[in-house]
């Protein structure tokens, strides 16, 4: 059972923090629940959400609000609340590397919980968190707190670097090294961060269009050098050098 334990709180312009208690087992970052926004049938499907932050059994989820679901989210009263999950397949966790994340908008959110872990196996982690503007950034001590190196880029200049995650991404890997490449965020900037990462491994969590968020509708359909792949089920994290990127349905 899952419940709400708080009054949504506001982070930022638009968006929403969600701490649920839920006894649902540990996460993997890069996991997501799929919430029943509303008691009616309006919207009738869930939404999915990645996992932003997990402490035993409380978990905390970001959540933009765009639209009739998360609208209803933002207006949620604390109590009992409808959540399937931990759901998909995560970010694999290495130790001891030299890793670069980047984030881009809501996209950040599961990248925090990664970090987390990350840090945790004592790896050594560089961060790109980017958004259109300022007033966009979410829990900015938070992720300054937590990684060893950390830029912001913001398209219209209010923070940090002017521009986007991929041109910052493409300075850093050209004078650093990594074995590892990580990112959430935009369609656009994830493909452009897998065609930067060259040999370097690449994993992305994809945020296209879902349906069911279990298997069963193909409403998610990724094609990849593999084949089709269901993004709820094999993914939302996937090899980023594997993805025909024309084949999503975009999150701009
Ligand atoms: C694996 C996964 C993880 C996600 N994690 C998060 C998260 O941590 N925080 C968060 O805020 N959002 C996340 N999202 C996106 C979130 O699911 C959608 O924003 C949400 O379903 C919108 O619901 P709504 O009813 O408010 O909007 P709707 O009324 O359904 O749509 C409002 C507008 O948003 C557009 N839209 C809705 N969903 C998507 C989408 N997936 N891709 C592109 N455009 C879309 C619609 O076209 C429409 O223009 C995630 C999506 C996936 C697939
Ligand atoms: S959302 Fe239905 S199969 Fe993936």
């Amino acid at each position: 059972m899952a419940m709400l334990v708080e009054k949504p709180k506001h982070l930022c312009r638009d968006h929403i923090l969600l701490r649920i208690r839920h006894d649902g087992g540990t996460a993997v970052p890069g996991q997501f629940v799929n919430i029943r926004t509303c008691k009616g049938t309006d919207p009738l499907l869930r939404r999915p959400f990645s996992i932003f932050n997990q402490e035993k059994d409380l978990l905390e989820v970001v959540v933009k609000v765009v639209g009739k679901g998360t609208e209803a989210l933002q207006k949620t009263e604390p109590g009992e609340i409808d959540l399937l999950g931990p759901l998909g397949r995560g970010f694999s966790l290495p130790s001891k590397e030299r890793v670069l994340i980047a984030g881009g908008g809501v996209g950040n959110a599961p990248l925090y919980y990664l970090g987390r872990e990350l840090r945790a196996r004592g790896n050594s982690l560089f961060y790109i968190y980017g958004t259109r503007s300022k007033d966009s950034i979410y829990l900015k001590n938070e992720y300054c707190d937590l990684f060893n190196d950390i830029l912001f880029t913001t398209d219209d200049g209010t923070a940090g670097c002017k521009g986007s995650v991929s041109e910052a991404a493409k300075e850093i890997v050209h004078r650093e090294r990594f074995s590892r490449i990580y990112s959430c965020g935009p369609t656009g900037m994830m493909k452009a961060m897998a065609d930067l990462a060259g040999p370097i491994p690449v994993e992305v969590s994809v945020e296209n269009y879902f349906g069911c968020g279990i298997g069963l509708c193909m409403g998610c359909n990724v094609e990849t050098q593999k084949g089709m792949k269901r993004a709820c089920i094999d993914g939302p994290v996937m090899d980023g050098s594997s993805i025909q990127w024309e084949s999503l349905t975009a999150r701009s």
